[in-house]
């Protein structure tokens, strides 16, 4: 009898099985009510007393293996259930995360700031949705003034007042209706003007415009703070800076980079010149300073404006101001390297 138990050890400890009908199966044949554990126990009686002690040690260890054979089986596929339940199977190898790309808008954009920020410039913004005041009046441009006809406007239909902002420089006159100088800070932003969709022009594009106002801030600053940004920005350190005409600067300026001639690309893009326009400039006029309730006698400042996507388009050779707007992924997947 004692040698059937062993028996029966030895099997105990060598079973396994995944498969829960298997389990469930050896569990009733040693544990359930009429398994072979009570039919041993009720066999205890008719054991010679001498053979007892022995018998009973065998018998416990016995039921105390299949127990825990049991538990530990049980264990094991509800562990293999809830990895494949919950979380799939673990060890297949992972899904390719397919990373977005930056905006060719966004990564100019974020250059543009980072080389400002470094000389000291904050970032301000403000709504794209404007009032006559902060885009026109008080940037020395008030009603029937002829250079309003020089931005194309949408206005709100039912409130000539309301319009959509035609540049940043508005963001500027709330800077500075709300800061005391010194005052540092560029304004990126979304702006409207409505013209005619082309692969050259666009009814939005964005702009960054930049300003400055302290006291003896002087024009040779101003050519200084550019000239540190074209180096920057483009690696070109020779600029130009040609006369022309803004109502909210005085003097003004047209800003051109030397871009060179060195390849046929230069060529085309600056029509055989080698300098490229970027950006418009100018000292700020003292009627706007005086407009947002800084005294021109103590402070004077400079500001200056430029589009993101013109940039965006020299930098990355886009022939199609479209491009920038049509959320082609196959266009916008080109980006992926870049900041
Ligand atoms: N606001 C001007 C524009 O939209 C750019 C500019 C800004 C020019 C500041 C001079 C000074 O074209």
């Amino acid at each position: 009898m004692i040698d059937t138990l062993k028996e029966h050890l030895v099997a105990v400890e060598n079973f396994s099985s995944q498969s829960p009908e298997e389990i469930e199966n050896f569990r009733i044949k040693y544990l359930g009510k009429k398994g072979l554990m009570n039919e041993f126990f009720a066999a205890f009686k008719t054991i010679p007393n001498e053979q007892k002690k022995e018998f009973g040690q065998v018998i416990n260890q016995l039921k105390q293996a299949a127990t825990e054979k049991v538990n530990v089986l049980k264990e094991a596929l509800e562990d293999q259930q809830d990895t494949a339940g919950i979380y799939g199977d673990l060890t297949r190898p992972g899904q390719p995360l397919e990373l977005g790309a930056r905006h060719p808008i966004s990564i100019v954009k974020n250059q543009i700031i980072d080389i400002f920020s470094r000389i000291g410039f904050n970032v301000s913004e403000g709504p794209e949705v404007e009032d006559d005041w902060h885009n026109f009046t008080a940037l020395n441009l008030p009603e029937y003034h002829p250079a309003r006809d020089m931005q194309d406007t949408f206005f709100i239909q039912t409130n000539p007042d309301i319009l959509l902002r035609t540049h940043t420089s508005s963001v500027q006159v709330r800077y500075m209706e709300n800061n005391k100088p010194p005052i540092r800070t560029i304004s990126p932003g979304r702006v409207y003007r409505n013209e005619a969709i082309s692969a050259r022009s666009h009814c939005f594009f964005h702009q960054v415009e930049g300003l400055y106002v302290d006291k003896d801030v002087s024009f040779a600053d101003l050519k200084q703070t550019l000239q540190y940004f074209t180096t920057e920005m483009f690696g070109k350190s020779k600029i130009r800076l040609r006369p022309s005409y803004f109502p909210f600067t005085e003097p003004s300026a047209e800003v051109d980079v030397y871009w060179g001639l060195e390849t046929e690309a230069d060529y085309r893009m600056t029509k055989g010149t080698g300098w490229l326009e970027i950006m418009g400039c100018g000292m700020v006029d003292p009627n706007v300073l005086k407009n947002c309730g800084i005294d021109p006698e103590e402070y004077s400042g400079f500001a200056f404006g430029m589009g993101i996507d013109r940039i965006a388009m020299l930098l990355h050779q886009i022939t199609d101001i479209r491009l920038l707007s049509e959320n082609d992924t196959r266009f916008l997947k080109q980006f992926k390297s870049a900041l």
